[in-house]
């Protein structure tokens, strides 16, 4: 009889197809309830002869079976292991998942490009504030208190405390200018000094941000005229769109701190129903800066003697070219940090700008 159950219960733990149905065998074998678990319990009640005899095959059926059991459960888990290895192989030859890198913002590179057109040309970075004094944003660029320009500048002021500096008001600078005074008080002259960066007015449309950014220029020598402003103005437009072809208009104009003043257009063709920048012989006209040669007033604010030194000074804005050259049309998307928008408008960090190679992207 215990033939007939070793051969039974060795049969179904070869037929055990996997760990679960090995285990539901093993149960029914040697679990409390199992058959060879009743054989054993019945040794109890028999007599010492009998368990004499029955009890050494007992305990070989129990020994046969479990030993069965082990080792068909160690042949369905090296199988089990081998569908795996086969099933979840790794191609260490597939292209790893890129990791998220962040995008330069046009704006910036605009400024990596300003920054390296205008280092060729001599030009030096300078840098002032941007929560300004009155001083600075205004009087010392020849526009006092009185002054209608004020008006224009729809100017956010800054709550403070009485300072005890001849500085007046704090304010968020309305332009870049007020570096010229800065640049030229810590400096002197002779000087060559771009100045970008963010610029505050309170004013809100589709080409209007209450913050936005401008670029300054400033050059005070000996002898310089109005042919060195126009000279570099040019240098730059066709450095910076990549184009010989850029044509300038200087329009006569007023700001308090330049005399004479000038609006400067660049030329555009038309192309495919889209301006382009540059042609030699432009469809149209469009206003990039205002320019000047630097007011007497505003030299001698800044400690320099007009009649040693002139200069010209030009302002930018910085948003409007990138547009421009880069071809979006709505100003506020800049500022909004949309993330597919700066994905797809955004730079790479070794998309570098040179004077000479254009932009590399
Ligand atoms: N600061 C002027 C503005 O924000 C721009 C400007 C005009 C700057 C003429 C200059 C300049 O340096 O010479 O509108």
């Amino acid at each position: 009889m215990n033939e007939q159950l070793e051969s039974d219960l060795l049969g179904q733990v070869a037929e055990a197809a996997d760990l679960l149905q090995l285990e539901a065998v093993r149960v029914a074998a040697l679990g409390k309830q199992g058959r060879v678990t009743a054989l054993l319990k019945s040794l109890g009640a028999m007599s010492p002869e009998q368990r004499l005899n029955e009890g050494p095959r007992i305990q070989a059926l129990r020994h046969s079976v479990t030993n069965a059991l082990g080792l068909r459960r160690a042949a369905l888990e090296a199988a089990e292991l081998d569908r795996r290895l086969a099933t979840e192989r790794l191609d260490l030859t597939l292209p790893a998942d890129e990791p998220p890198t962040g995008s330069i913002h046009p704006v910036s590179q605009v400024m990596d490009e300003l920054a390296e057109i205008f280092a060729d040309l001599g030009f030096a970075v300078a840098e002032g504030p941007e929560i300004e004094d009155d001083w600075h944003n205004f009087t010392a660029l020849n526009i006092p208190e009185t002054h209608p320009a004020r008006a224009m500048h729809d100017t956010f002021y800054v709550e403070s405390r009485p300072r005890d500096d001849e500085g007046g008001r704090l304010l968020l600078r309305t332009h870049t200018s007020p570096v010229q005074i800065r640049a030229l008080t810590t400096h002197g002259a002779p000087l060559r000094v771009i100045a970008p960066g963010r610029t505050y007015r309170s004013d809100s449309d589709a080409t209007h941000t209450p913050m936005f950014h401008q670029v300054e220029g400033l050059v005070v020598d000996r002898g310089i005229h109005m042919g060195h402003l126009k000279w570099t103005l040019e240098a730059f437009v066709r450095a910076f769109f990549e184009r010989d072809d850029v044509v300038l208009r200087l329009r006569p104009s007023y700001f308090p701190f330049t005399e004479p003043s000038a609006e400067v257009d660049v030329g555009f063709t038309w192309n495919h129903g889209r301006r382009e920048i540059g042609g030699a012989e432009p469809d149209g006209w469009m206003e990039i800066l205002g320019s000047g040669m630097v007011h007497p007033a505003v030299l001698r604010n800044a400690g320099l003697d007009p009649d040693e030194w002139s200069g010209f000074a030009f302002g930018c804005g910085i948003d409007r070219l990138a547009m421009l050259k880069y071809g979006m049309t709505d100003l506020r998307a800049f500022f909004d940090g949309n993330l597919s928008w700066l994905r797809h408008h955004g730079f790479g960090a070794l998309q570098v700008p040179t004077l000479s190679g254009g932009l590399s992207r």
